[in-house]
């Protein structure tokens, strides 16, 4: 069982962090389209050590849009899948969407682990993306400011 994984806001120290991570190692239109805004990104931590961000954009008060990145050494061993889950229990959004190319099969697996659904296909440049849509539980409110595993 995967524990140890914390949400948390992102903070200033956490951009020197990711300055030194490898290049993202995936086709660039893989990359999720969302804000880049820290005041709206989530630090993914596996015992205080930092792994991965989720990027938010609201959508309105009720929906917003992700974005997850990991870096590429902690890939593979069910962090992702447990960060979209806590996301899904603590975000104060009640819908969050995404969309994945659809030959990212490894996320497209991560996302249906984590409970999210596919609601329709968007073309765009020569490729096509699945959005998907999560309903969040609300157990928590992540802004109250961390949520762990
Ligand atoms: C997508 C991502 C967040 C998933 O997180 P993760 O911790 O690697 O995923 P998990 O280990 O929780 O795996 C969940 C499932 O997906 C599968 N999976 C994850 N990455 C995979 C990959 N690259 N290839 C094949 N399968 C993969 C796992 O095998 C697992 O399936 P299983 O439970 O049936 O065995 C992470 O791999 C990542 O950051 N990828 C690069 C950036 C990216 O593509 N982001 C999404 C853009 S929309």
């Amino acid at each position: 069982m995967v524990t140890g994984v914390t949400l948390r806001p992102w903070a200033r120290r956490d951009r020197r962090s990711i300055e030194h991570w490898p290049p993202a190692g995936v086709p660039e239109h893989w990359i999720a389209r969302t804000s880049n805004d820290p005041a709206r990104s989530l630090a993914i931590d596996v015992r205080n050590h930092l792994i991965g961000r989720i990027s938010l954009r609201t959508i309105n008060a009720n929906d917003a849009s992700i974005g997850i990145y990991l870096h590429p050494s902690w890939r593979g061993h069910g962090y992702g899948v447990i960060a979209l889950q806590l996301l899904r229990e603590c975000s104060e959004y009640q819908r969050l969407f995404l969309e994945v190319a659809t030959d990212n099969e490894g996320a497209i697996r991560a996302y249906r682990r984590a409970g999210w659904e596919t609601v329709s296909v968007v073309e765009r440049n020569g490729y096509t993306y699945w959005m998907m849509e999560a309903q969040c539980i609300q157990h928590c409110i992540l802004s109250a400011p961390y949520c762990s595993s």
